[in-house]
């Protein structure tokens, strides 16, 4: 889809309908939607006195011009309550606004800069809004599916009409940083949604490398003889009980300056717990269980896009987790390339043992280590029981990094809630035979997970994100479609563009 800023006037657009919006409580539009009212003698504004049209948010009203301007139809999007309008609201404006276009067979759009106007939010943070929440929104995983009757059209074109010359510039760099975001969301979604018989460790590469050859990063693939010279005994476990060679994929951005971000993402192509196998009722989910892998893949790709001065390594220890005569048991003993020898309670708990070794590569990937390091994974059922669908949660050693995370979780709209690490925790991951074991009990799941990681990333300032709660949705909701979320992409572009900006 082709997304353009272009001065004119919006009610002469040519486009199969035009988007305008309203704030609840206007009686008498202004701007753009105001614009486009007098052209229609008023229509607008009669709607509103009728009551068909209140402005409240996420209302789609559609108002057929009849010949009067050369556009055919108007979609007058509500934006709420205006003291309560933010960015996100933008997003999920324009991703409404668009899959409304869809369902009426629209190929073009042409849309006023919501927020830009009364709303006073600045112009170009609006256009990435705009272009992000349109793409977001629009994203459909169709690859498997043959084409049929009641599929909806494609909307092909979105044209954000301004009026003033001086913020044509403004607008085209928010639109190129929206598409950018958008982009390595939908790659992330991408991955996540391909089933575990496609998207299999080396697919999982594979398509890792094509995305770095086309963002101009570098990218390297190691495999498991590589991994046994590295001493990754946690991640070869995993990998023992499962026909698909296990990937370990480095993808490298060099914008130079001081700081050297390092992105760990799981990247479980399939997780059936092993041998401590899961129930199978929803296990289809975890295709998804490299959705942390995607998330750190896309992003690095938009980073490169975007080109700030820092260093980022994007690092996924990628493998299924498969029950077999081969495979790892409860009580195997691993040792991590770190040293730190890990007792196996449950195979189920995979996740942070790929991301032990994942943890100690980037530790000492790049010359002088990462001044942080971020990690990504759907790693506890236990954290979609404290936050639910609605937040990822967090967990650090180092709460000036977190203040960072959060700022950049603002900005992208992907939420997530802060979990303590207090010292007693780490009680539950002692055990009797290794330096410390896989599982920590039934109380505060993730945060003993979290206990378990922080083992591997020594002194380096480290967020750990769990995602597990937010990896896939049921429903439609603004930028969110069914299936994979591609969170949390845009927060750690956002991340890096912030550490690049202003040192952590
Ligand atoms: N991949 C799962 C976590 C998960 C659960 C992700 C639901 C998405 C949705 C992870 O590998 C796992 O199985 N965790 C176990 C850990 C337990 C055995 C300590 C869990 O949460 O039950
Ligand atoms: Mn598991
Ligand atoms: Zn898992």
């Amino acid at each position: 889809m082709d997304i353009r800023v272009e001065r004119g006037d919006i009610a002469q657009s040519q486009a199969n309908a035009i988007v305008v919006n309203l704030f609840e409580r206007i009686t008498s539009p202004g701007g753009g939607t105001g614009a486009v009212d007098r052209a229609l003698d008023g229509a607008i504004s009669h709607v509103i006195a009728d009551g068909d049209c209140r402005g409240k948010d996420g209302e789609l009203t559609l108002i057929h011009t009849l010949g009067k301007i050369p556009s055919p139809r108007v979609v007058v999007a509500g934006l709420g309550a205006s003291d309560k309008f933010t960015l996100d609201k933008v997003r999920s404006v324009s991703a409404g606004a668009a899959r409304y276009a869809r369902r009426a067979r629209c190929e073009t759009i042409a849309s006023i800069t919501h927020g830009a106007g009364i709303a006073g939010l600045d112009p170009e943070a609006c256009a990435q809004a705009i272009a992000e929440g349109t793409l977001l929104g629009l994203y459909q995983f169709r690859r498997h599916k043959k084409p049929a009757e009641e599929d909806e059209g494609e909307v092909k074109e979105l044209v954000l009409v301004e009026h003033d010359e001086a913020r044509l510039e403004a607008l085209r760099r928010g639109v190129e940083r929206g598409v950018a975001l958008a982009g390595a969301a939908n790659f992330a979604r991408d991955l996540a949604n391909e089933p575990s018989n496609v998207l299999t460790p080396a697919e999982l590469a594979d398509r890792a490398s094509a995305w770095a050859k086309d963002a101009g990063l570098e990218c390297e693939v190691f495999d498991k003889a590589w991994m046994e010279q590295q001493g990754m005994g946690a991640l070869l476990g995993v990998a023992q009980g499962s026909e698909q060679p296990p990937k370990f994929i480095v993808l490298r951005y060099r914008g130079g300056g001081s700081q050297r971000l390092a992105l760990v993402g799981k990247g479980i192509t399939f997780d059936t717990g092993g041998i401590s196998i899961k129930p199978a009722a929803g296990m289809e989910e975890m295709k998804g269980d490299m959705s942390g892998g995607a998330a750190v893949i896309g992003a690095i790709g938009a980073i490169a896009r975007l080109k700030p001065a820092i260093d980022v390594t994007a690092i996924v220890p990628a493998t299924e987790n498969m029950p077999s005569g081969t495979a790892i048991k409860p009580g195997d003993v691993l040792r991590a390339m770190t040293g730190t020898t890990i007792e196996v309670i449950n195979t189920d708990a995979e996740g942070r043992l790929i991301l032990a070794d994942g943890l100690g590569y980037a530790n000492q990937s790049a010359p002088g280590g990462p001044t942080a390091i971020i990690d990504v994974a759907t790693l506890t059922g236990a954290i979609s029981i404290a936050l639910g669908n609605v937040a990822m949660g967090a967990m650090t050693n180092n709460d000036a990094l977190y203040q960072r995370v959060q700022r950049a979780s603002e900005a992208s709209g992907e939420k997530v809630w802060q979990l303590p690490m207090y010292d007693e925790y780490k009680e539950q991951i002692k055990s009797d035979v290794a330096d410390i074991k896989n599982t920590g009990g039934r109380g505060a799941g993730s945060i003993t997970a979290a206990f378990f990681l922080k083992e591997f990333v020594g002194d380096t300032p480290w967020v750990h994100l769990d995602m597990a709660g937010v990896d896939f949705y049921e429903k439609e909701k603004g930028v969110t479609v069914k299936g994979a979320s591609g969170i949390p992409v845009r927060t750690l572009v956002h991340l890096a563009l912030d550490l690049a900006q202003e040192p952590l």
